[in-house]
């Protein structure tokens, strides 16, 4: 079984990807395998509703996000990060949530996997983010374990994240609670 986490930030090596790799060690702690995958420096354009996908297996618009999308399919979680970008997640995750959210209405393949959001704000949007991300993991179909608080940390500069100890705590916690999920789903 295998953990995917997705770090949205288009900063590389940042508070969203420290996080993302503290809640992916304590799923592999569990005998899982795990992968994290950064969206920055990738072109991933919006879904231009072309409907495309509903007709067909892929997505019209050549860019950077099939690669993400087939490592998405064969996920057994999935974990999306994202940092508050102006009481939001950022663009690139924006974009790739409307992209696989569309793709997936056809054959639904997400459906069933576990799953849920991380993120990361200096200050506030941190809520309003992991909700306007639930919406996401909602509509999928992926059971989300939830944590011992909801899935939010605290830093600015690169680094700073490692100085919220709740913030890990809750994350290394949601991790636990992913891989104890996908063990029970796969007995
Ligand atoms: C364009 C932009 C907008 C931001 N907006 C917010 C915000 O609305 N609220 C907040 O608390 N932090 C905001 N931040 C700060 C980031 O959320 C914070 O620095 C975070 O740790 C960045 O994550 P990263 O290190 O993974 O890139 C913003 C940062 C940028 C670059």
């Amino acid at each position: 079984m295998k953990a995917l986490g997705i770090v949205g930030s288009p900063r590389k090596g940042g508070n969203t990807e420290i996080l993302t790799a503290h809640c992916l060690k304590a799923i592999a702690e569990e005998g899982l395998d795990t992968e994290l995958v950064r969206l920055a420096g990738l072109n991933i354009a919006g879904c231009n509703n072309c409907n495309y996908c509903f007709e067909h297996d892929g997505c019209s618009i050549e860019d950077d996000l099939q690669p993400i999308w087939d490592k998405m399919v064969v996920a057994d979680a999935i974990i999306v990060a994202s940092p508050v970008y102006f009481g939001s997640a950022t663009s690139l995750v924006k974009a790739l949530l409307e992209r696989a959210g569309f793709m997936s209405f056809r054959g639904k393949p997400f459906r069933g996997k576990v799953g849920g959001p991380l993120v990361v704000a200096r200050r506030a949007g941190k809520n309003f983010t992991f909700v306007e991300l639930l919406h996401w993991f909602h509509i999928m179909g992926i059971i989300n374990p939830g944590s011992t608080y909801w899935n939010v940390a605290i830093g600015r500069e690169k680094g700073e994240v490692e100085k919220d100890e709740e913030g890990l705590r809750t994350a290394w916690n949601f991790g636990k609670n992913v891989a104890d999920l996908l063990k029970r789903l796969n007995r």
